[in-house]
């Protein structure tokens, strides 16, 4: 009721404010890197794994493409990211040695939990969870959890539980590095810290919200948007373009800005805002150069940059700057403005923010 709500208008909005403590209390117990973070038995299903394999619905979905370029670039370790429903009925190719990963908020979506029978039938045998509800079906069904601690989410669109998984993602990441012999002592505390000082990092993004309610209310009466971003950044817009279509109604899609060539670039007009996700990585001079693109066919540019992303606002080109560069952790950091800017333009638009028409928290059924 009200009283829970506090001083926000809507659950989405207080969980979009509780992550700071969202993932303080995940990552509460992580004082150093260890397999037993995921329970008693990692160690040696970790040892022996020599690739993963990661099942998902929905945002969740979005948590492991994330999850794969810090796997794949830290612990050098072969993954593959699909869709449960698809996978459930597709002809694959088993690999025992595989360690199979489902990623679910309330540990019962149906076809991740049919995805995660069909890989045990298969014969892959090793399997782990990130979850956010310890008592779930999920939970119980794999032979590793993690779970993290987003608290109960009542939005239909997820938030708290994206980042926390996140978090929970990397750290995976890291312990397979661990045990591959691919992180020493420096690089851990690096990570540690980095980790431990994000609350703080995400109270100052969370700052930026007045900034984005005056996008959104630009946002609000248009039709279509495109999201951008390239890397690690490119689950993040995707992520970013489902906030704003399930709960604003708005047609949104993401592409990795290297494709714009290839067919989105047609669609862009004034018309057609297109968002950016331009943190300073290695690929930001790629990602000015199709900026360039965009502006060249008149497209509004909004970007969410960082403290270094040398990006600086003009005509058409409307720059948010997210007060740190963060690194491998930047993802975390810029889902923050787009979930503000999915639920401030589905505000200016009277949506039913918390309970989407047609769309329901948990899919427990096919
Ligand atoms: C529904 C929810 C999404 C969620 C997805 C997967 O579509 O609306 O927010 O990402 O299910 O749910 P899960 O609980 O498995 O993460």
């Amino acid at each position: 009721g009200a009283a829970e709500l506090g001083p926000y208008r809507h659950y989405m909005q207080k969980e979009i404010f509780e992550q700071p403590r969202a993932i303080a209390d995940t990552l509460e117990n992580v004082t150093n890197i260890m397999p037993e973070l995921f329970g008693d038995k990692a160690y040696g299903i970790f040892k022996e794994i020599d690739s993963v394999l990661i099942l998902a619905c929905g945002t969740s979905y979005y948590a492991g493409l994330t999850a794969k370029y810090w796997i794949e670039s830290i612990a050098k370790i072969p993954v593959n990211v699909e869709i449960a429903s698809e996978y459930r009925y597709r002809d694959s190719v088993p690999n025992p040695k595989s360690l199979v990963v489902t990623i679910s908020q309330s540990g019962e979506t149906a076809d991740t939990l049919a995805a995660l029978k069909h890989a045990r039938n298969q014969g892959m045998l090793h399997t782990l969870t990130v979850c956010n509800v310890a008592t779930s079906a999920m939970v119980r069904e794999c032979e590793l959890a993690y779970i993290t601690h987003a608290g109960v989410e009542v939005g239909v669109a997820s938030t708290k539980a994206f980042t926390t998984q996140l978090a929970a993602l990397f750290l995976l990441a890291l312990s397979l590095a661990q045990i591959k012999g691919r992180l020493n002592d420096e690089q851990e505390a690096g990570h540690i810290k980095a980790m431990r000082h994000l609350p703080v990092a995400i109270s100052a993004v969370l700052a930026l919200e007045p900034q984005i309610i005056a996008w959104a209310e630009q946002f609000a009466a248009k039709e279509n948007a495109l999201f951008l971003g390239r890397g690690l950044h490119y689950p993040i817009a995707m992520e970013g373009a489902l906030k704003l279509k399930e709960i604003s109604y708005i047609h949104a899609e993401a592409y990795p800005a290297g494709e714009l060539k290839h067919g989105p670039l047609a669609l862009v007009t004034k018309e057609m805002p297109v968002v950016t996700v331009a943190p300073n990585d290695t690929l930001i001079e790629k990602l000015k150069s199709n900026m360039q693109e965009v502006r060249a066919r008149g497209g509004e540019l909004y970007v969410f940059a960082d403290a270094d992303s040398h990006i600086t606002a003009s005509e058409g080109i409307h720059v948010i700057r997210l007060p740190e560069h963060y690194g491998l952790l930047s993802p975390i950091l810029h889902t923050i403005p787009l979930q503000l800017l999915a639920y401030h333009t589905a505000l200016a638009r009277g949506t039913d923010v918390d309970k989407p028409r047609n769309l329901a928290k948990s899919v427990t059924v096919e």
